[in-house]
C-alpha cells in the first residue's frame, strides 16, 4: 500500500525510508522550490518569445519547437541560481547538504495532443528511472513549472512497486548512452529511434496514482517507482522541473528501495553533486554500484 502524505513534517531519514517503500511525499509551495520554477518561466519565456511557453507549440513547426528546446534546455541545466535555490529547497525539507548529494536540475516540456511525443520531448512510457542506471537509493523530485492538471500531470502505477515487470533493462548501459544516445536527443523529433528500456508485458495502468501540486510545490517519489507520463489533453504544454537526491549514509549501508527487476549496466552516480560545495561522491562508494557489463545483478537490499 502506498500512501501520500502531504507536507509531512518528519525527518529526512524517517522520510526516506518510507520512498524507498514506495510512499509519496508531496508539499505545499516553498520560497525556494517558487524561485526555481520562477527561473525556469523566466528563461523559457525569453526562448520562446514573443509567443508563451506554454501555447507556443501552436505557432511554429516541431522541427523549430525543437531548436529552441535544445539552447534552452541546457541554459536551464547549467544555470547557478538553479543549484542555489536547489540547495535551499534542501535546507527547507530537513535534509542534511553535507550527506545530500544532486543531479542537475532538468527542464521538460509535454506539448499537448501529437505534436511532439519524441528526443527532447520524448513522452515517457511506464517505467522505473532504475531501468536507466539510477541506483536505488534515489529520491526524485519533482515540480510544475506553471499550474498543472490532472490530465498533464505524472501517473504513478503502485502495484509494480513490488512486482516485477518484464523489461528491456538488460539492453541498458549507461556509459554507453551518454557516449551515443543522449547526443542524439535534438535530432529525434517526430519519431524516437533510439533503444530505452520499456515493459515488454502489457501494463495494468490502474489503480493508478496522479498528484497535482500548486506551482512551487513538489513531490518526492523513488526512482524504482513504476510511473508514466499522463498523455497531456490539455490545451497548453507542460513545463516541469526535476532533479534528483541519494544520501551518502544510505549508499554507504545500502538502504534503498528493493530491486525487483531491474538489469542495466553502469550507474549515474557519478553525475551526483554533495549540495554544500558541489564534491562529487567518493569514488569507492560509487565503484560498489557500478556495475560493469556481463556482472549478474545483484539486488539492492
Ligand atoms: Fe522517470
Amino acid at each position: 500500500m502506498a500512501t501520500v502524505y502531504l507536507d509531512s513534517p518528519v525527518s529526512d531519514d524517517l522520510r526516506r525510508a518510507s520512498l524507498y517503500a514506495g510512499d509519496l511525499f508531496a508539499f505545499s509551495p516553498s520560497e525556494s522550490a517558487e524561485a526555481l520554477c520562477a527561473l525556469a518561466r523566466e528563461l523559457s519565456t525569453d526562448a520562446f518569445a514573443p509567443h508563451s511557453p506554454e501555447t507556443a507549440q501552436e505557432h511554429m513547426s516541431p522541427e523549430d519547437y525543437v531548436r529552441i528546446l535544445a539552447d534552452l534546455k541546457p541554459t536551464f541545466i547549467h544555470h547557478p541560481r538553479a543549484k542555489e535555490f536547489i540547495r535551499s529547497m534542501f535546507t527547507e525539507r530537513g535534509c542534511d547538504v553535507e550527506k545530500t548529494y544532486f543531479d542537475v536540475p532538468r527542464l521538460r516540456t509535454m506539448a499537448h495532443g501529437e505534436y511532439l511525443s519524441a528526443g527532447l520531448a520524448y513522452q515517457f512510457h511506464p517505467h522505473r528511472d532504475t531501468w536507466f542506471s539510477a541506483p536505488y537509493a534515489q529520491i526524485n523530485w519533482w515540480l510544475p513549472v506553471y499550474s498543472i492538471e490532472s490530465q498533464n500531470s505524472m501517473a504513478f502505477h503502485p502495484a509494480y512497486f513490488a512486482k516485477a515487470v518484464k523489461n528491456g533493462s538488460s539492453d541498458y548501459d549507461y556509459d554507453e548512452w551518454n557516449r551515443t544516445g543522449r547526443q542524439q536527443a535534438a535530432q529525434q523529433v517526430r519519431t524516437e529511434t533510439r533503444k530505452q528500456p520499456s515493459p515488454e508485458e502489457p501494463i495494468e495502468l490502474d489503480p493508478q496514482i496522479r498528484v497535482v501540486t500548486p506551482v512551487g510545490g513538489a513531490l518526492l517519489f523513488s526512482a524504482a517507482h513504476l510511473h508514466s507520463t499522463v498523455p497531456n489533453t490539455t490545451t497548453r504544454t507542460r513545463f516541469s522541473v526535476d532533479f534528483r537526491t541519494v544520501n551518502l549514509d544510505d549508499l554507504a549501508d545500502g538502504s534503498s528501495a528493493l530491486n525487483v527487476d531491474g538489469d542495466c549496466t553502469g550507474t549515474t552516480l557519478r553525475d551526483f553533486l554533495r549540495a554544500s560545495d558541489l564534491e562529487p561522491l567518493p569514488e569507492d562508494i560509487v565503484e560498489r554500484y557500478d556495475r560493469p557489463r556481463g556482472r549478474s545483478a545483484v539486488p539492492t537490499v
